[in-house]
């Protein structure tokens, strides 16, 4: 078997202090807003990819469990690189995330950068970011900002082809390393996927319209507040956009409730906190745990506030991290 026909690339997770929930096309999936996140540290995904001759479909082992049910996702990915890269056999994809999967924790962000990453390099296709981060977009366009490290952007752009819309560094994590406080409140999985969820919402929510044009607005705050690192306008526009993507969430018929009791409850918790004068803020995805962005300084207290919280299941803490990369496959 050719060496170059089996890689290993580690990707991280990354939280969204500017939303994306929505898509302006569905066959490049490019999203209907753009968004900006933070890339964190310690949520990992490891992937290894093996081309191989034997095999007659894709295989997806995730968590050291096969998944047939996921697999499809996978192989319709690979098939977009097996085509440019001439290749015509089949893959073993062997996953594993450090942090609970599909219960809104970014792991699909985390996981098809990391796939990208693998299966290229694969295949004998060595990207520049850009490249990869367009390509992880077709993926879960999350993940095309689990390509970078530190602060990420991702555009909206106009294009039908999508040439315009692309995810990229705003800034390195050096610049303002902020922390990161993960409240587990359940580890169930998510019943209703993103990109279903989506549709739904621009369908249906009465809402959809003003999230998609009030966006451009908190984009550039929060490019601002960034630049400045000015905690207050970030803590903000960060609660700001998070509620009004679950705002829409919610309004969509049928309804999409990812919250649970103790989500709200640590949303009170920590708004309290930030009331006392910590430097924290709250923000959740689709899912119901509760992810704190908190100032290094500020973190312990913001860590023990939430542990103790009745029904907080599991606490994970961070800081930011870099973005994808290649391993030495050692397995
Ligand atoms: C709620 O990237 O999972 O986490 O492109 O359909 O795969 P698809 O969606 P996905 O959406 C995640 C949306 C979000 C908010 C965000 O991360 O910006």
């Amino acid at each position: 078997m050719n060496e170059t026909m089996r890689a290993k690339a580690r990707a991280h997770a990354n939280i969204a202090l500017v939303k994306y929930w929505g898509k302006r096309q569905l066959k490049l999936n490019l999203p209907d807003v753009g968004s900006i996140s933070l890339t964190l540290e310690g949520l990992t995904t490891e992937t290894t990819v093996h081309f191989d001759l034997r095999l007659t479909h894709d295989r997806l082992i995730l968590n050291g469990e096969e998944r047939p049910e996921d697999s499809k996702r996978v192989s319709e990915f690979l098939a977009g690189i097996r085509k440019t890269a001439g290749l015509s056999c089949f893959a073993t994809v062997t996953s594993t995330n450090n942090f609970p999967t599909g219960a809104g924790l970014a792991s699909s962000a985390s996981g098809f950068a990391a796939l990208a990453l693998a299966a290229t390099r694969a295949a004998g296709m060595d990207l520049e970011d850009a490249e990869l981060s367009a390509l992880a977009r077709q993926g879960s366009a999350s993940a095309a900002r689990s390509i970078f490290g530190g602060f990420v952007e991702m555009s909206r752009g106009k294009k039908i082809n999508g040439e315009d819309c692309n995810a990229y560094q705003l800034a390195e994590r050096e610049h303002w390393p902020l922390k990161v406080v993960v409240g587990i409140t359940s580890k169930a999985r998510k019943s209703v996927g993103s990109t279903e969820g989506m549709l739904s919402s621009a369908k249906t929510s009465p809402f959809y319209k003003s999230w998609v044009d009030t966006h451009p607005a908190d984009l550039s705050s929060m490019r601002d507040a960034i630049a400045e690192k000015d905690f207050g306008r970030l803590a903000e526009i960060t609660e700001s956009s998070c509620l009004k993507m679950h705002s829409v969430m919610m309004s969509t018929r049928p309804s999409l409730i990812f919250w649970n009791g103790v989500t709200v409850e640590l949303m009170h918790v920590l708004t309290a906190l930030r009331k006392e004068g910590v430097g924290v803020c709250y923000t959740m995805d689709a899912g119901p745990q509760v992810k704190a962005i908190c100032l290094p300084e500020h973190a312990s207290r913001v860590e023990d506030a939430m542990r103790s919280v009745a029904g907080v299941e599991d606490i994970l803490a961070t800081g930011m991290g870099i973005g994808a990369c290649h391993l030495k496959d050692v397995s």
